[in-house]
């Protein structure tokens, strides 16, 4: 790999135009082949990671890589690795997200996934005298409408006997599930809509289903198609070439017990606070209380859905107790001088932020640390940031990572901004509750590349 030509390349996409890495546009900012099953809080744009992809992969001379995404979500990198023919591991803390990267991930005879289709289909439409499911908070979020076609739905797809074909009906049931609960569609956290809206509820749960359905199958076809083509499956017509392992886990107790190094990392961390900026917990926890959780991952621990706030208590940041803060506090002002400098200026305008500010940067300093040992000293690792407000203030993540970066052996070969222009994100990251304040955030993305400046010591 030189690096010298990698910075080359990028500079010179940077520099072609302005607004090169900005993927406007329906075509460039399509989620193509798999990556529409089912939405995701900020999930990456397909394209522009594959682009990206592709041009350190041309730097590479090694034939198969191991790709790591830490903090996988919808599994776009994960794809993306896969239409390269590269070996994929991804990591999320949240089930929903590992959910999509299995479903994602797994290669299904696409003759047999039709078959199982219109059984289901079958079944679901001469589903008679189904029980209602329930659920703690159920009749909040659904409808009795609701609440009856998405238990036939369910009852349906319990029914059939592949676990990897129920997964697949799953990730799609899930997007229904958003779809027709009571929640409001404008933001990532849960929000009961109006009652005057819910009483209008006219939304064919069934319908919705069936057509979500034959849409994402034949957007799987279109997936087994071209990775076929590639020659990244094998003879047996359900083997993908490469492996790919998706995990279920903090991805720093992961990384902290694996042998594993990786090549390539590209990943979008979250963007420190989950309850109140993109709050994946609390999106993914009512399509997850109506599905088998144990289909999902054995490992699941079930308590984990018990309330809507758990998911986001254990990801990144989540840990807010005082004992923890003020262990922590000392030592990531020490190793940050632009996190240093906000929490001072947090802590006069909005005192009562600064512990989330603290928890999340010590958790991603811990993680960098981790990583950076699970590292080769050829690997390149590409990060994609997105910089919240916390008090009208934006929070330099991209500047602390490069300053946090560089005491693990990370140096910065280059990096650039880009608009975002399809994300729910910038309207929702609501923290002061000001319009202004939501509206002026996160409208840009930092990309930032980084190899290895020398060989950490074990
Ligand atoms: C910005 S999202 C990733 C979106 C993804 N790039 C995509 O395209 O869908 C960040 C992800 O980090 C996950 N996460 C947060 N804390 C984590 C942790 N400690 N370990 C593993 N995953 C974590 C969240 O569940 C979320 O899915």
């Amino acid at each position: 790999m030189s690096n010298v030509g990698l910075a080359e390349k990028f500079n010179n996409l940077t520099l072609e135009s302005e607004d090169h890495w900005d993927y406007r546009g329906t075509n460039n900012s399509e989620r193509d082949y798999v990556h529409g099953f089912c939405t995701y809080p900020a999930m990456m744009v397909p394209k522009m990671q594959r682009e990206m992809l592709q041009v350190c992969l041309s730097e590479m001379p090694i034939p198969r890589s191991q790709l790591l995404d830490p903090f996988a979500g919808s599994g776009t990198i994960l794809v993306e690795g896969m239409l390269q023919g590269l070996d994929v591991v991804g990591i999320d803390i949240n089930p929903l997200a590992v959910l999509l990267c299995k479903v994602k991930t797994t290669i299904i005879n696409v003759e047999m996934l039709k078959q199982h289709t219109a059984q289901l289909v079958t079944n679901i439409e001469q589903a008679n005298n189904i029980p209602d499911y329930q659920f703690k908070g159920i009749e909040k979020w659904f409808t009795a409408q609701a609440i009856s076609d998405l238990s036939k739905i369910r009852t349906a797809i319990t029914q059939d006997e592949n676990i990897e074909i129920r997964r697949f009906f799953w990730a799609t049931f899930c997007e229904i599930v958003r779809m027709v609960s009571n929640s409001r569609d404008c933001t990532y956290k849960l929000h009961i809509k109006d009652a005057k809206d819910i009483k209008t509820y006219d939304k064919d749960a069934i319908a919705l289903f069936k057509e979500t359905l034959t849409f994402n199958v034949s957007k799987y076809n279109e997936f087994y198609s071209v990775l076929k083509q590639r020659g990244h499956i094998k003879r047996d017509g359900i083997s993908y070439k490469g492996s790919v392992k998706v995990i279920l886990s903090d991805c720093i107790v992961y990384l902290q017990h694996t042998k594993k190094k990786f090549d390539l990392i590209f990943t979008s961390p979250p963007y420190g606070d989950n309850h109140t900026t993109v709050s994946y917990g609390q999106y993914s926890v009512i399509p997850l209380r109506w599905i088998n959780s144990k289909d999902i991952d054995e490992s699941i621990n079930e308590n984990l859905l018990d309330t809507l706030y758990e998911i986001d208590n254990i990801s990144l940041g989540g840990m807010s107790s005082n004992m923890y803060i003020t262990r922590n506090k000392k030592n990531i002002v020490k190793k940050t001088e632009t996190l240093k400098e906000q929490i001072t200026t947090i802590t006069e305008i909005a005192p009562k932020q600064v512990n989330k500010l603290i928890s999340f940067y010590s958790d991603f300093d811990s993680f960098l640390s981790t990583i950076s040992k699970k590292m080769k000293p050829t690997s390149v690792s590409v990060w994609t940031l997105g910089n919240r407000k916390v008090a009208k203030q934006e929070i330099y993540m991209n500047k602390i990572m490069i300053e946090l970066g560089t005491r693990y052996n990370l140096s910065l070969l280059t990096s650039f901004t880009r608009k975002i222009l399809n994300k729910r994100m910038p309207k929702i990251n609501a923290y002061t509750g000001d319009e202004k304040d939501i509206q002026g955030t996160m409208t840009r993305e930092h990309i930032l590349i980084f190899v290895r400046s020398d060989p950490v010591n074990e």
